[in-house]
This record gives C-alpha cells, sequence and structure tokens, in this order.
C-alpha cells in the first residue's frame, strides 16, 4: 500500500482511509457537519463528503447529476465492471432491481428464519463453555456467509474463500487493483462454473432462479449474470457481519443496555433499529456526472462523492441526541440502508440476522465484556464493523 501523507485538515484534505477516521469517525464527522458540511479532499482524484442529512439525501435522490457507475472511491478508477442493481442508473436499473425483489420479500426472509437461529446455535456452542471469544471472528462473521451461500445453492463451508474476495474487491482493492480484479476473475470462474451446473440441473436456489430469468423475453448477459451473483454475494456478507459485530461492541461496553435487553427481549428489535442507526456500516459512493449545487457547495464533474449513510444518522437537526445510542428510541427514521432507487433489497434478511444473532446470544450468554486489554480493530472502506472484537463472559 503506498505511504499517504497525514492529514491537516478534514475539512479540505480528508482521507477516510486515515486511521483516526477508521478507529472513531464520529467526532470528526461531528466537527465538519458545524464548520465544514461539504468537505472535499483531492485524494483519490477528488472526492466530496457531505455530512448533513439533508445534502446525503438530496445526492441520493439525484440520479441526474449523480450516477452509481462508481461506487467505491479509489486511487485509480477501475475497468468498469457492472453488478446490477447497484451499479445501474436509471432507466436501466428498475428491471434489474425488480428481478432480485422476489427472494429478499419479509415472507421469503421468514422462512430462512430457523435456519439461522440453528446456525446460532451451533456457533455459540464451540464457545459458550469458554472464558470468552473474539464476538467478531467467532460469531459475526460467520452467520451472513452462511445464510447468503444456502440462499445461493453454494456450500456453507466456503466462507473463508467469499470473505477473501470481498476483502480484495472492497478493501484491499481500493489501493491495490490487481487484487481487485484476481478476485473479479476468481469469482467469475467459480460463479461460471455454478451457472453451469445449474442450466443442467436446476435447484431451488437464487443462482438457478436467475439462470432461468427472462428480461424483455431474453435470458440475462453473462456478463450481467456474473455481476449481479457477485453484488449478492458481495452485498450481504460483511455489511450485516459488520452490525452484528458493532451491536455486540456496543453491549460489551453498556451493561445497562446488555441488561436490559435480557430483561426485556422484546426490545430487541427496537434496539437493533438503532444499533443500525448509530453504526450505520455502509458508505456508498456516486460520481458526478453532471456539475450542480448541493447544500450550497458547487460539485464538479467527474469528481466522487462519498454518500455517508452512517454521517447523515449522526446529525443532531434530525436525530436528537445523535451521538447517544438510546436503545428505545422510538422515532428512528434512520438510513442505514440507504434512500432513494437504490436502497437496499437486503434490509428484511439483515433485520432477521441482526435480530436472531442477539437473541440467541443474549439467552445464552448474558454477561459478557471485552476482555481486558482487547486490541478491537476495525475495517476500512465502504464498510465499517469491528474485525477483531475480544470477549470475556461473565
Ligand atoms: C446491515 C446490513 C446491510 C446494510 C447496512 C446495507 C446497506 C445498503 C445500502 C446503504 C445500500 C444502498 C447503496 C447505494 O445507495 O448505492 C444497499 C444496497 C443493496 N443491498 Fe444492502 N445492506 C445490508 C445487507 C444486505 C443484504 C443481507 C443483502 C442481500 C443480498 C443486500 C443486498 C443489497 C443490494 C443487492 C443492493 C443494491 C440495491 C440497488 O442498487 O437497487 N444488502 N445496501
Amino acid at each position: 500500500m503506498s505511504a499517504r501523507p497525514p492529514v491537516n485538515d478534514w475539512g479540505t484534505d480528508f482521507d477516510h482511509l486515515d486511521p483516526r477516521w477508521v478507529n472513531d469517525p464520529y467526532p470528526i464527522w461531528e466537527e465538519l457537519r458545524d464548520k465544514c458540511p461539504v468537505a472535499h479532499t483531492d485524494r483519490y482524484m477528488g472526492v466530496y463528503f457531505p455530512t448533513r442529512y439533508d445534502d446525503v439525501r438530496a445526492v441520493a435522490y439525484d440520479t441526474e447529476h449523480f450516477s452509481s457507475r462508481r461506487i467505491v472511491v479509489r486511487e485509480q478508477p477501475p475497468p468498469r465492471i457492472p453488478a446490477p442493481p447497484i451499479t445501474s442508473d436509471p432507466p436501466g436499473h428498475r428491471a434489474d432491481k425488480h428481478l432480485l425483489l422476489p427472494a429478499f420479500t419479509p415472507d421469503q426472509i421468514k422462512l430462512h428464519e430457523p435456519r439461522a437461529r440453528k446456525i446460532c446455535g451451533k456457533l455459540i456452542d464451540r464457545f459458550a463453555g469458554k472464558d470468552g471469544c473474539d464476538a467478531a471472528v467467532d460469531y459475526a462473521q460467520e452467520l451472513p456467509v452462511r445464510m447468503i451461500a444456502h440462499m445461493m445453492g453454494l456450500p456453507e463451508e466456503e466462507g473463508e474463500l467469499f470473505r477473501k474476495w470481498i476483502y480484495e474487491i472492497l478493501v484491499a482493492g481500493i489501493t491495490q487493483p490487481a487484487l481487485m480484479m484476481r478476485a473479479i476473475e476468481e469469482s467469475s470462474a467459480y460463479f461460471n462454473a455454478e451457472i453451469e451446473k445449474r442450466k443442467a440441473a436446476p435447484g431451488d436456489d437464487i443462482i438457478s432462479y436467475l439462470v432461468g430469468a427472462r428480461i424483455d423475453g431474453q435470458p440475462i448477459e453473462p456478463e450481467r449474470l456474473l455481476g449481479t451473483l457477485r453484488l449478492i454475494l458481495v452485498a450481504g456478507i460483511d455489511t450485516t457481519w459488520s452490525a452484528i459485530g458493532s451491536c455486540f461492541w456496543h453491549l460489551a461496553q453498556h451493561p445497562e443496555d446488555r441488561r436490559r435487553l435480557v430483561a426485556e427481549p422484546e426490545l430487541i428489535p427496537t434496539a437493533v433499529e438503532e444499533f443500525l442507526r448509530a453504526y450505520a456500516p455502509v458508505t456508498m459512493a456516486r460520481e458526478v456526472v453532471k456539475a450542480t449545487t448541493i447544500g450550497g457547495c458547487p460539485f464538479k464533474e467527474k469528481q466522487m462523492v462519498l454518500l455517508s449513510f452512517p454521517a447523515a444518522n449522526r446529525d443532531p437537526a434530525v436525530f436528537p441526541d445523535a451521538d447517544r445510542v438510546v436503545i428505545d428510541r422510538t422515532e428512528n427514521r434512520h438510513v442505514a440502508f440507504g434512500l432513494g432507487i437504490h436502497r437496499c433489497i437486503g434490509s428484511n434478511l439483515a433485520r432477521m440476522e441482526i435480530t436472531v444473532a442477539l437473541q440467541e446470544w443474549l439467552k445464552r450468554i448474558p454477561e459478557f465484556s471485552l476482555a481486558p486489554g482487547a486490541q478491537v480493530t476495525w475495517s476500512e472502506g465502504t464498510v465499517r464493523g469491528p474485525r477483531k472484537l475480544p470477549v470475556k463472559f461473565g
């Protein structure tokens, strides 16, 4: 990785990969929101960073000036590799998205809940009798990969491989394009083999469904199909893993909240929404395709925008006491799942997984805290969540 000069001014020279931002971005965003609500940097070939809810919303809804054809801020723009619908713009986006919706309806997701509970139970069996575990490595990272693998008809045991691709595409690939390309090639070869298997013998899974799907009477073109499969695999894993990890990070340090959720488990779904608000994991990007002005700030063509749903969720103009986690917050229209046409299709699945992960753990391990001297580490880039989270039980 190339060494980056340190940041002296977050308003005019921010770097979202700076360790201070990676470890604790909230004080930086709060200061920016007051002093320079749309920050800018010349790094990464030019990026804007709106911190106010209204400005994030305005960008997300404005598909005329802001395109999704690039959704990750990288040092060099990579070759365009479509991952529909997340990289699609209108008018094509609609058909790309509608294709996927049937697999993610609330009724479909309900069918997968017993399996999620079983997976959590088995994971907890592995460490419940010990003094502690790594809540990110041993628990949070496992459920999402196993669930989506099952839904796609892929072996659950390949989680390690899928997580490697995600890391290479979304994290290491930001500064090392060759790694990203390798992951794209490897995953394409993997999915091509799976597509051939489904053509010969379709099953009851998302890959079979997409192989059989038709748009205007035509099968999905091979490159689009690969992009969509890669997106489904990538979009649901480190996002949900990060969200689950952040819940445990919070509860390990706030015994009063943890004990309340143990005593009042019916509050867990409300608390999940608050954790999603306060620790929203996903920051997408847009490319400015036509100059415009947002929040009084001119946005120049060809520059990127970091579309921080996490920063919007901490805007005190919309969320009173925004930096405080209030697990019974009733009015909570957070935007962790995005806004506008690209709003997440996996939100029902993610909510179910986070809720089940908390319920099953709290039933078995009601008392836990950060392990003494724990070195918690956070992921950098598009998705934020704890990657090492040692906790002790009791
Ligand atoms: C806590 C977990 C999750 C969070 C916070 C999250 C967040 C988001 C956000 C913010 C977007 C909007 C992207 C944009 O505006 O460019 C999005 C889109 C998307 N998400 Fe999620 N997501 C999560 C879980 C999932 C899961 C489990 C899936 C299942 C496969 C999924 C699939 C997708 C897809 C396919 C899109 C693209 C939708 C479109 O472009 O129309 N996500 N997600």
